[in-house]
């Protein structure tokens, strides 16, 4: 059974107290029991979040040896974070990256994705749901589809 992360990046520890307005009223922790109910049986799943860089780059060189695949919401650090896209490019296993609200649909500094490179793809704009989606595509890459 292929065994995914999910890491979220600095803030979104507040998810459903932050900005609703943008994000949603849904914690954190609601959303990776939503998650792990949807996934349930079809493949292992772990979540990571915090607020520093260099331990989500620490989680992100782990994925090489003990996950399949990963999905990331790097959250501010998507727009200017070379560390992080080092530590993407520096791992061999898929990576889709994960934005709930629409970035391109707000402030200038939000339309640049520095991770955008280095990644198999993105889901951008789709809310929580985006997760799920980004879940779905890794296992069918995993799978051998395209
Ligand atoms: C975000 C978008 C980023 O610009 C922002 O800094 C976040 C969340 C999103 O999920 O929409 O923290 O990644």
């Amino acid at each position: 059974m292929y065994k995914l992360l999910v890491i979220n990046g600095p803030n979104l520890n507040r998810l459903g107290k932050r900005e609703p307005h943008i994000y949603g009223s849904t914690t954190l922790e609601e959303l990776e029991q939503r998650i792990k109910n949807v996934f349930n049986n079809q493949c292992i799943i772990e979540f990571y979040q915090s607020n520093h860089e260099g331990f989500i780059i620490d989680k992100i060189h782990d994925v090489e040896e003990l996950y399949d695949g990963l999905v990331i919401n790097p959250g501010a650090l998507t727009h200017y974070s070379l560390s992080l896209r080092d530590a993407i490019s520096s791992i061999s296993k898929p990576t889709i990256e994960v934005h709930i609200s629409n970035v391109h649909a707000r402030e200038e500094f939000r339309h640049k994705s520095v991770i955008a490179p280095v990644v198999k793809g993105q889901i951008v704009g789709l809310g929580l749901k985006g997760y799920e989606l980004a879940i779905t595509s890794l296992l069918s890459v995993l799978g051998g589809e395209n």
